[in-house]
């Protein structure tokens, strides 16, 4: 059995995919310890979850540093103190710098609402349904210098529905994206999904294509 995977979590909001990943822990369906959740706003709902679960928080203040590298930096140094193995970012808006991030090459994930490589960056559901899309969904991926452009891992699909506004289509996503993230950070934790030679790797083979949620969990596609 491979040890508990240390992972440190960031995020801007509310927290409710941080949520997951902490109800996955008390379930035993994901083997981790949470040794930090950081956020550049004082008020985000994830700071008092992980409060309440009594793990280490900590805020930092964009405006308090020179540029955005100076604040990634900072950032960043951060989690390596902190002894994460693996870094989540779980709805964390802010563009990152490539030189601050490149230790982490294979050690960080996001979460994106879209079915990359369609929608990176900001408004994905309104996006999808301006395009008259007929399904949307959230992807999982190794986070690279390239915004929202790293290898994605696994994706939950969903059926737009006919006349459904940005809104309900965002509520009816976020579900999956609870699911979702927790399977691939379980996986992780189970060092069956791993980056090697520039790429992911699950189960000893390169990943092809993306895996899919499904009712039973995750499918190889
Ligand atoms: C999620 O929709 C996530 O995909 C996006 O930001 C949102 C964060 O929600 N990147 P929460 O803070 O986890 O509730």
């Amino acid at each position: 059995m491979p040890s508990p995977l240390r992972i440190a979590v960031l995020a801007s909001g509310r927290g409710s995919n941080l949520a997951a990943l902490l109800t996955a822990r008390d379930r035993d369906e994901l083997k981790a310890e949470f040794v930090l959740v950081a956020s550049d706003r004082p008020d985000a709902g994830a700071l008092r979850l992980a409060e309440a679960a009594a793990i280490p928080t900590l805020v930092l203040d964009p405006k308090a540093y020179p540029d955005r590298r100076a604040f990634d930096l900072e950032l960043f140094g951060k989690l390596a103190d902190s002894g994460a193995e693996l870094i989540v970012l779980a709805g964390f808006m802010r563009i990152l710098d490539g030189e601050a991030i490149a230790p982490w090459t294979g050690r960080m994930l996001n979460i994106h609402p879209s079915l990359l490589p369609k929608y990176r960056g900001l408004h994905t559901h309104r996006r999808a349904l301006e395009a008259g899309d007929l399904e949307h969904g959230a992807s999982v991926h190794f986070v690279t210098a390239e915004l929202d452009g790293g290898p994605v891992l696994a994706q939950a699909v969903l059926p737009i529905e006919p006349g459904e506004d940005e809104q309900r289509l965002a509520q009816r996503l976020l579900p999956l994206e609870h699911r979702l993230l927790p399977a691939v950070v379980a996986l992780v934790a189970q060092r069956r999904l791993v980056w090697r030679d520039g790429g992911p790797w699950l189960d000893g083979a390169p990943l092809g294509a993306p895996m899919r949620l499904s009712t039973q969990g995750l499918e190889s596609a």
